[in-house]
């Protein structure tokens, strides 16, 4: 059973034995702050397919989450450019919010559209029927709502509540060449799943003075969820907003390239105006401006990440 320190986030995973009561009161070793803590609810609740299979098949090779608990550094940016890039190279992609701000979704035209919560609440739970085909060749969405928020109460601390995701993603892999997934700014379910699910995490960092912070962090829950449910789990840092001649950007981008050797993708997304000006029209960059030069540097990120052997 994993617990998360509301104040500084650290997490810790206890023996659900040891734990008698079904609610707890918790203090922090690392930063001492007493907070309340629940036992999870019952694994029936949650109502596997083949929990089974999802627990021993190893990382779906095709899944990337687009994952960093500092906010605003471009996930959702990430995930539909790059989205939209491979679907340009004619490979079939599917998008999945798994974010309860939606932006994903709202970012592709989409509004009040049911989302994971609803298919795991449906009668045929037929997960293709609440895919939604985008106006653009190739790119699919499964969509986000903020019901989402449900999934977060109802299950999160749940015995295996990691696999829901995976579960639900096995019988449709085939269907797709990749399947994106975009995360919150916070880790507890949707998080934790989309990593128990992924083969490799895209881990955007803005060059900033608190990244490198922000890095760390994704990194430290990484190992943990390596040891605890995804062996396969592969992750690289994408360098996102990256102010070309700006001081402070080379500095950090240097920073992140010494603390972290080897570990990012030869391409930079460079701050773009264009970007923002695209999602005012609900569209990927590559949509509103093929020229961009944001988006031409997600078409390369395309290829590298095809080049990558997954
Ligand atoms: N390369 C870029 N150039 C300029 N603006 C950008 C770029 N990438 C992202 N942005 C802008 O930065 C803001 C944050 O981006 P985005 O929503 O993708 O971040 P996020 O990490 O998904 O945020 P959250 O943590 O809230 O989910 C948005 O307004 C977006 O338009
Ligand atoms: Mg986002």
């Amino acid at each position: 059973m994993i617990v998360v320190c509301p104040n500084c986030k650290t997490h810790y995973d206890l023996q659900e034995r040891l734990v008698q009561e079904p609610a707890f009161i918790a203090r922090c070793t690392k930063c001492l702050h007493v907070f309340s803590a629940y036992q999870p609810v019952r694994v029936g609740q949650i109502g596997f397919l083949n929990l089974v299979e999802a627990k021993q098949r190893n990382a779906l090779k095709n899944v990337v989450a687009i994952s960093n608990q500092k906010g605003g550094v471009a996930k959702t940016t990430t995930c539909l450019n790059l989205g939209l890039s491979l679907a340009l190279n004619k490979k079939r992609v599917l998008l999945v919010d798994f974010d309860i701000q939606a932006n994903l979704t709202i970012s592709l035209g989409f509004k009040a559209t049911p989302s994971f919560i609803d298919l795991l609440n449906s009668d045929s739970q037929n997960f293709e029927l609440f895919v939604r085909q985008t106006q653009y060749k190739n790119l699919s969405l499964f969509p986000s709502n903020k019901n989402m928020v449900m999934l977060n109460k109802r299950y999160f601390g749940a015995r295996n509540f990691e696999f829901i995701l995976k579960d639900r993603l096995l019988p449709i892999e085939d269907q797709y060449d990749y399947i994106l997934i975009d995360t919150p700014p916070s880790i507890e379910f949707f998080t934790l799943n989309a990593l128990t699910a992924a083969h490799l995490v895209v881990i955007p960092s803005q060059c900033d003075y608190l990244s490198t912070h922000g890095v760390d962090q994704i990194l430290k829950l990484i190992q943990l969820i390596k040891a605890k449910t995804n062996p396969d789990i592969n992750s690289r840092i994408l360098v996102t907003m990256f102010e070309k001649e700006n001081a402070a950007s080379e500095m950090i981008y240097k920073k992140l390239n010494k603390l972290y050797p080897n570990m990012s993708f030869d391409t930079l997304i460079e701050m773009d105006a264009r970007i923002r000006e695209a999602q005012i029209m609900s569209m990927p960059v590559l949509a509103y401006n093929p020229q961009s030069v944001a988006g031409r540097q997600y078409l390369r990120l395309a290829e590298e990440i095809l080049s990558l052997k997954m």
